[in-house]
């Protein structure tokens, strides 16, 4: 959603923050703007769309002030334009805000009752005028913000600087993210540790509810009941040098191309190599007797559930039941007493899966999460965190999140086979082989990256493409269709195979490219028979394969692509990378912006 910048600095902040919100900017990218204390006034510069403008704005005319605040936003109430663009400020005070304020229309209502009037179509602005109601009715900052926090109802973090008041700001955290950042004589704020990498590593992590009032020598942090409390001070691993796209045309393209890195340096934390055997952080429930694992997350996310879903059954015998978060909050599903629930995400903020982690903690489930960032909500309300170790993801669209996703569900797998009896050592540690071959195979794959662009220059023309596949390959359909339309805008559907012929394939011509997964196994044949379907209904096929199942297919399929022969336990990990591929391919071919899709955003922390 909307990233948050704020330093109280000793020299001129403007470039800092514009800097900071570069980092930031994966967060959201419809209009960005600063604002900083300048005398005894506030200065401010926006600008509608991406960054980029705010940076053309700020150079024609510089802004001023050692103290300041900077927003990239993701539009929710009121149009991306430079008019509703953050900070939104008064005479007296300026703020940037990110999440929804749920109560704006009833507080907007009051105040324009007082004789308030408003400029913008957004929820933020209440805030800034709830604030100068304060000061001119004589509270100092601290109280204004306290009263004005205490009346905000929704999720939500904020920065907030104050006319005239060059060594005072104050941050706020409910729901959404925000972290105080400390340096040497200068204070920060920011929605991440990326934020501030290249300011300073010495990084505290406010708790829900909690508010910070800095200045440029520290912090004072209080709670939601307004009593100081000590909040941990730790150093970041989050450097500013892994930020950059390396060479790479796009972030991600870069984060394609580690994937064979950070696969294997997930496994190295789970997989023994010389046990054979998988090693999970300590897990405070009874792996081997679950009546039942409630799986849920958001969409990418949500689909490297779906694949573990098919392993937990049929490898561990485990029974799951699987939701997008949006819908498990709400659909008051009974969860069954000494179940465990398990919420996947890569920033660990996204707010319909803390939701869903609620709706399952307060149904008495005990709470595992696999998430990318250590220090989130999300694994800081789980009882127990297995974290990916893919480093910071900045293309909008996940890749390295999901591969590895996928490796720590496979892990967790092989430890709930174990722990329930039904997977014998000699299982475990074939399976955990196949597993440590992974980024061999995957650095493979990518090696032939330039026989995807062929297709991709195909798949650019077409108006409509399909995917399918079966078995614990079927999410990758999904997947796969949910890259290539988030990336290239072309609509794109994913099916189960043997489900095609119950509708979808009265779409078939063509005109329709149609992807199918079909890796050697035990249902090969069977998707090769849908193959058949398709092609004998004109249908250009796109197959991925192996050389086993290239052999057995029709003479009909427009493309063969030969991908490494894999354990089929492991092929959702591997088959992951050429969807990936084309994806990115088309995406490029039709020079669409990649790393910042149009309508979406990073971490999506409003409902
Ligand atoms: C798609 C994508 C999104 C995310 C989803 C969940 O490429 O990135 O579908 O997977 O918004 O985000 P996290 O994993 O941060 O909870």
């Amino acid at each position: 959603m909307c990233g948050i910048i704020g330093i109280i600095g000793k020299s001129p902040v403007g470039p800092l923050l514009l800097d900071g919100l570069k980092r930031l900017e994966y967060r959201g990218y419809d209009s960005a703007g600063v604002a900083t204390l300048v005398g005894t006034g506030i200065d401010r510069r926006r600008a509608e769309g991406k960054l980029k403008n705010l940076a053309a704005v700020m150079e024609k005319k510089p802004i001023e002030g050692t103290t300041g605040i900077g927003h990239t936003r993701w539009a929710t109430h009121g149009r991306p334009n430079e008019t509703n663009a953050h900070p939104h400020m008064t005479p007296q005070v300026a703020v940037v805000h990110n999440g929804i304020i749920e109560n704006f229309r009833d507080l907007r209502r009051a105040l324009e009752g007082d004789g308030q009037s408003f400029e913008t179509e957004t929820d933020t602005e209440v805030i800034a005028h709830l604030l100068s109601q304060g000061l001119k009715a004589g509270l100092d900052p601290v109280a204004a913000t306290a009263e004005t926090l205490h009346r905000l109802e929704g999720a939500f973090s904020l920065a907030i600087i104050f006319s005239g008041q060059h060594d005072l700001m104050i941050g706020a955290r409910r729901g959404s993210p925000l972290a105080v950042g400390y340096g040497d004589g200068e204070m920060f704020l920011g929605s991440d540790a990326l934020a501030l990498a290249p300011l300073t590593d010495r990084i505290c992590y406010l708790e829900e509810g909690d508010w910070a009032i800095l200045s440029g020598n520290g912090a004072e942090v209080r709670d939601a009941q307004g009593s100081v409390v000590e909040r941990p001070v730790k150093r970041t691993a989050v450097s500013g040098a892994l930020i950059g796209k390396g060479g790479y045309r796009h972030f991600m393209q870069k984060e394609i191309f580690e994937q064979p890195a950070v696969i294997g340096d997930t496994l190295t934390s789970y997989v023994d190599p010389l046990k054979r055997r998988v090693a999970l952080p300590e897990v405070s429930c009874d792996l081997g007797n679950l009546p039942r694992l409630t799986i849920s997350a958001c969409g990418t996310a949500y689909i490297a559930g779906l694949v573990a879903k098919y392993w937990l059954e049929q490898i561990a015998r485990q029974p799951v039941e699987i939701d997008v978060a949006s819908e498990l909050r709400y659909r008051e599903a009974p969860l069954p007493e000494g179940g465990a629930a398990l919420f996947i995400s890569q920033s660990g903020e996204t707010i319909d899966t803390l939701a869903a982690l609620r709706y399952a903690k307060a149904e008495g489930q005990h709470i595992l999460s696999v998430v990318n960032v250590p220090e989130s909500i999300i694994a800081r309300e789980s009882n127990a965190v297995l974290p990916t170790l893919a480093g910071p993801e900045i293309g909008v669209a996940s890749t390295k999140a999901f591969t590895t996703q996928l490796v720590v569900l496979a892990c967790l797998t092989l430890a709930i086979g174990r722990a329930k009896g039904s997977l014998t050592a000699n299982r475990e540690a074939a399976l955990s082989e196949a597993l440590l071959e992974v980024p061999q195979r995957a650095a493979e794959v990518l090696a032939m990256d330039a026989q995807f662009i062929g297709i991709a220059q195909e798949l650019a023309e077409a108006r409509d493409v399909l995917y399918m596949a079966r078995g614990s390959l079927y999410p990758l359909a999904l997947e796969g269709a949910l890259k290539l339309k988030e990336i290239s805008y072309i609509h794109a559907e994913g099916y189960a195979a043997g489900e095609l012929k119950h509708g979808p394939i009265a779409l078939i011509d063509d005109l329709v490219p149609v992807v199918v997964c079909a890796p050697s196994g035990p249902l090969l044949t069977k998707t090769l028979s849908n193959v058949e379907e398709v092609v004998a209904r004109g249908g250009r096929v796109i197959l991925l394969s192996d050389a086993e199942g290239l052999a057995q297919a029709s003479d009909g399929v427009a493309h063969r692509i030969e991908l490494p022969k894999v354990d089929p336990f492991v092929a959702p990990i591997l088959y992951a990378l050429p969807v990936q591929l084309l994806a990115y391919h088309t995406a490029v071919a039709k020079g669409t912006d990649v790393d910042q899709p149009r309508n979406l955003a990073k971490s999506v922390t409003v409902e």
